[in-house]
């Protein structure tokens, strides 16, 4: 059995890939996630697993770094574990279409031999992408007499774009279903059987950014508990990690004089940010800040106001901010009028679930919802002083700096 010490020394040691939208990539040091290793291992391995089938949610910020850790996760467990394995899967279109609801995703993916016989409903080409994707599962990976880990990623992009007739609860609850009743058969006797193979214990994570789809599945009270469904947030880098990162990124990019300071205020450790101020627009804050106040502009101002929005012009909008406020509890219910800081993933909600990443105190994070950048916060911030939505990027960093 591998010990947390040496998962732990091995995950220091990858480097990962970082990329900006322009595709432009330097390879850098994998960064920080004890305590979040340390949780998808004791998780993984805790006393009293065997025979239980269960579901994790695991959300957080856009490029917080989610899929990273996942495969990092799986990598260095796979290479040192004899008793687990951990498969990371990027939902792909045709196991996509195989996780419909009335299959259940559940029997679709593990039942293998019933599945022709007992759904004759969904199109055939269903039920083959089904058997393929669990097949290749089970095949691949030697998991026999294992505790299997299956990360699902990007769950909620791969369901609002290839399951258009299907709601991301429905699947979560057909996860969690089938979990259940493989918990239900499995505990007693200290294993799983699942589609005729044999496990220790079986985990489902499934992944997310997108705040509507997780507040759909959250809005099903009754999933919590069924598969031991949790769900769990992470976060951006914590400061001192992420600016020791930023100086690797620096160094590697031969920029001195980074203003560190104001890029932890500006990103708040969010390393896909970090990644499109040096590689996409190199270094330069004014730009980056630019396209952020355009995103704003487009994705919170626009929609809220003229014929069709709750505000009449900009100045009411603009006016309703400053009488509520900006920090991110406060602002919930100017900005998010039809849901739009959900819809454009500028907040997302922080309470009600499991913290594995601690959380910086900072003003962007509020109690029950966070900025998932604080680019933004800092960026309505300036809007209220200035009594405008067409700010400058210098108004924002003046924001930041006094
Ligand atoms: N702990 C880390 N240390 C260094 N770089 C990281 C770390 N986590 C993520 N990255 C880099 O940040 C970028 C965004 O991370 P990603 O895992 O794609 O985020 P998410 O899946 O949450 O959207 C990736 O290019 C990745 O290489
Ligand atoms: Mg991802």
């Amino acid at each position: 059995m591998v010990s947390f010490n040496d998962l732990m020394s091995r995950v220091r040691s990858e480097r990962v890939e970082l990329c900006g939208a322009s595709g432009k990539c330097i390879h850098v040091g994998f960064r920080d996630r004890d305590g979040e290793v340390g949780w998808l291992f004791k998780t993984m391995t805790r006393e009293g697993r065997d025979g239980i089938a269960h579901v994790s949610i695991i959300y957080g910020p856009k490029g917080c770094g989610k899929t990273t850790l996942a495969k990092v996760f799986a990598n260095v467990v796979n290479e040192l574990s004899s008793e687990a394995n951990v498969v990371y899967a990027e939902l792909e279109e045709d196991v996509v279409r195989a996780l419909v609801p009335g299959i259940g995703l559940s029997e679709a993916l593990f039942r293998l031999s019933e599945l022709a016989a007992d759904y004759v409903h969904p199109p055939v080409r269903i039920v083959v992408d089904a058997v393929k994707f669990a097949l290749n599962v089970l095949r691949a990976h030697r998991v026999e007499g294992k505790d299997l880990v299956i990360v699902l990623d990007e769950f909620d992009r791969r369901v609002l774009e290839g399951l258009r007739y299907s709601r991301p609860r429905d699947l979560a609850e057909g996860i969690a279903k089938f979990c259940q009743n493989r918990t239900s058969e499995g505990f007693g006797r200290g294993y799983l059987d699942v589609g005729g193979v044999r496990l220790r214990s079986l985990w489902v994570v499934l992944q997310m950014s997108d705040h509507a789809v997780m507040s759909d599945i959250m809005s099903v009270g009754g999933l919590v508990g069924k598969g031991g469904l949790g769900y769990f947030l992470t976060w951006n880098l914590p400061r001192d990690s992420f600016l020791g990162l930023v100086r690797e990124v620096a160094e590697r990019t031969n920029s001195a004089h980074i203003d560190e300071g104001l890029v932890w205020q500006l990103t708040g450790g969010n390393v896909r940010a970090l990644a499109e101020l040096a590689l996409d627009h190199g270094w330069n804050v004014d730009t980056w800040v630019n396209d952020a106040l355009r995103r704003i502009r487009r994705e919170l101002a626009d929609p809220v106001v003229g014929d069709y929005g709750i505000f009449s012009d900009y100045s009411e909008y603009v006016r309703k901010l400053a009488r509520r406020g900006v920090g991110p509890d406060d602002a919930i219910l100017t900005i998010n009028a039809h849901e739009v800081a959900f819809k454009a993933n500028v907040l997302i909600s922080v309470s009600g679930v499991r913290k594995i990443s601690q959380l910086p105190n900072e003003p962007w994070i509020g109690e029950d919802y966070a900025y998932q950048l604080p680019i933004y916060y800092w960026a309505l911030r300036a809007m209220v002083k200035r009594g405008t939505v067409n700010v400058t990027p210098g108004d924002v960093i003046d924001e930041v700096t006094q």
